[in-house]
C-alpha cells in the first residue's frame, strides 16, 4: 500500500492506493465521524463494487443513492436526486458522503457534499483511472451547463481518497486509455522522468500491469498534490494541470457531452496545445511527434472530431474558465516537461493550429 498527503493545512488529507483497499474498514473508518453514510455511486458500478463496500461499512447506517451513469447526467437536475433522497431520509450534516464511481460520480458528490446542509464530510473511492489520478484529488468538484463544462461548482478537499487498483480489472479499455491521457499529462507539464518511464512503459500500463499501474497513479497523484498544494483555488500555478483541457472542452461540448470521453478530448488538445507551443518556438516538431506516437499508443485520439471548425472553437474556447476580461489564456509547453499559463502567444499562431486540426 502506498500513502500520499494532501499537504493544505487543516483541509490535510491522505490518498491510499493498493490492492483490495475496498474491504478493509480500516481505510474508512478514521475519516467517517458520524454513524451515517451515504453511498453514492450509477448503475454501472453498483453491480461491480457496492455490496463489497456495504459489507466493508457494515457497521454504518448506509444509503444507497444510485444516479444514471453518464457525462450527460453531470447536471443539476442530476445532484438535485443526491439531495432529494438526503433530505427524505433526514441526513444531517454529520453524514458522509461517499463516492464510489469515476469522476462523474466524484465530481456530483462532492459538489452535493459542499451544498448539503453548507457542507457535509466526503470520501472519494475512484474506480476509474482518470479518476485516481486526476479528478479525486484536488477538491475540484462540479456538474456541467448546457452552456459549458463544469462551470457550476466548488472547491471541496474530501476527507481521504482510497484508490483501489483491483476496481481496474473491470474497467472497460477505452476508459483505460482515456485515464492514460491524464496521466500522460503530467509528465509533459512538470515531470520529464515520468514523462521518459511513460514512453518506456506505455504497453505495460495497457496490459495493466499492476507494478506499473500502481506506480503511474502514485506519481500521479504525487505530481498533481504539489501543485494543488501550491495553488489551491487556481489562482496562479494549478492552471497548468489544464494541459489540453479549453481545447479539449471545446471538443466534448461541440459534440454533446459523452459522446467523446473526457481524457479522449484531452488527449486531442494536448496535441494542439503542443503545436501551438511548437509554433510560438518553444518545443520542437519531434517534441509534438513523440506526443502523437506516444498517444497513439495508448489508443487516443490526436485529432479533434471532423466537423468541428475553427470560428466554433474559438467561440467555445472563449467560455473557457481561465480567460480573464475577455483575453484567451491557454497552457502551453515551454519545453517537455514544464507548462506555463499564458496569453502571450501570436493569435495568428492559434488560427493557423485551428485551421490545421480542422482541415
Ligand atoms: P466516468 O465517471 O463517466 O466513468 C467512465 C465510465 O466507466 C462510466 O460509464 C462509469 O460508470 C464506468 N466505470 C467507472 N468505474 C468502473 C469500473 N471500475 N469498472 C467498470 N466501469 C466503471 O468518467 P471518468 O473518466 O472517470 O471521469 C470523467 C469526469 O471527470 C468528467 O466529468 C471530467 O470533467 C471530470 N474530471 C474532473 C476533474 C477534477 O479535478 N475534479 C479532473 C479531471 C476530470
Ligand atoms: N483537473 C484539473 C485540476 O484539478 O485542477
Amino acid at each position: 500500500m502506498l500513502e500520499l498527503k494532501v499537504d493544505l493545512g487543516d483541509r490535510s488529507y491522505p490518498i491510499f492506493i493498493g490492492s483490495d483497499l475496498l474491504s478493509n474498514a480500516d481505510y474508512f473508518q478514521s475519516y467517517i465521524k458520524g454513524r451515517r453514510v451515504a453511498i453514492v455511486t450509477n448503475e454501472t458500478i453498483a453491480p461491480f463494487y457496492l455490496d463489497l463496500i456495504k459489507r466493508t461499512l457494515a457497521n454504518y447506517d448506509l444509503t444507497v443513492i444510485t444516479l444514471p451513469d453518464g457525462e450527460q447526467y453531470k447536471n443539476l437536475e442530476t445532484l438535485n436526486l443526491i439531495f432529494d433522497q438526503l433530505l427524505q431520509e433526514r441526513h444531517t450534516r454529520k453524514t458522509t458522503l461517499l463516492a464510489l464511481g469515476g469522476g462523474v460520480i466524484g465530481d456530483m458528490t462532492g459538489f452535493a457534499a459542499a451544498c448539503y446542509q453548507r457542507g457535509v464530510d466526503f470520501i472519494q473511492v475512484p474506480t476509474t483511472l482518470l479518476s485516481q489520478v486526476d479528478s479525486s484529488v484536488g477538491g475540484k468538484t462540479g456538474v456541467n451547463h448546457a452552456l459549458g463544462k463544469n462551470m457550476i461548482g466548488a472547491f471541496y478537499q474530501p476527507n481521504a481518497v482510497i484508490i483501489d487498483t483491483l476496481t481496474l480489472n473491470t474497467l472497460p479499455d477505452r476508459e483505460l486509455s482515456a485515464g492514460l491521457a491524464e496521466v500522460i499529462k503530467y509528465g509533459l507539464i512538470c515531470d520529464k522522468p515520468f514523462y521518459q518511464w511513460l514512453q518506456e512503459n506505455i504497453g505495460r500500463l495497457l496490459d495493466r500491469d499492476p507494478e506499473a499501474l500502481s506506480y503511474a497513479i502514485h506519481q500521479s497523484c504525487q505530481d498533481k498534490a504539489r501543485v494543488v498544494e501550491t495553488d489551491e483555488t487556481e489562482s496562479s500555478i494549478r492552471a497548468i494541470l489544464n494541459l489540453g483541457h479549453t481545447f479539449g472542452h471545446a471538443i466534448e461540448t461541440h459534440t454533446g457531452y459523452g459522446s467523446w470521453l473526457h481524457g479522449e478530448a484531452v488527449a486531442a488538445g494536448m496535441v494542439m496545445a503542443a503545436d501551438l507551443s511548437c509554433r510560438e518556438g518553444h518545443i520542437s516538431r519531434e517534441d509534438v511527434d513523440g506526443l502523437i506516437y506516444l498517444l497513439e499508443r495508448a489508443s487516443l485520439p490526436v485529432m479533434p472530431p471532423s466537423g468541428i471548425n475553427p470560428d466554433r472553437f474559438l467561440e467555445l474556447m472563449a467560455v473557457d474558465k481561465k480567460a480573464l476580461d475577455g483575453q484567451l489564456r491557454l497552457v502551453l509547453l515551454d519545453s517537455v516537461g514544464h507548462a506555463v499559463v499564458t496569453d502571450g502567444f501570436s493569435h495568428q499562431h492559434l488560427i493557423d493550429c485551428l485551421e490545421q486540426f480542422c482541415s
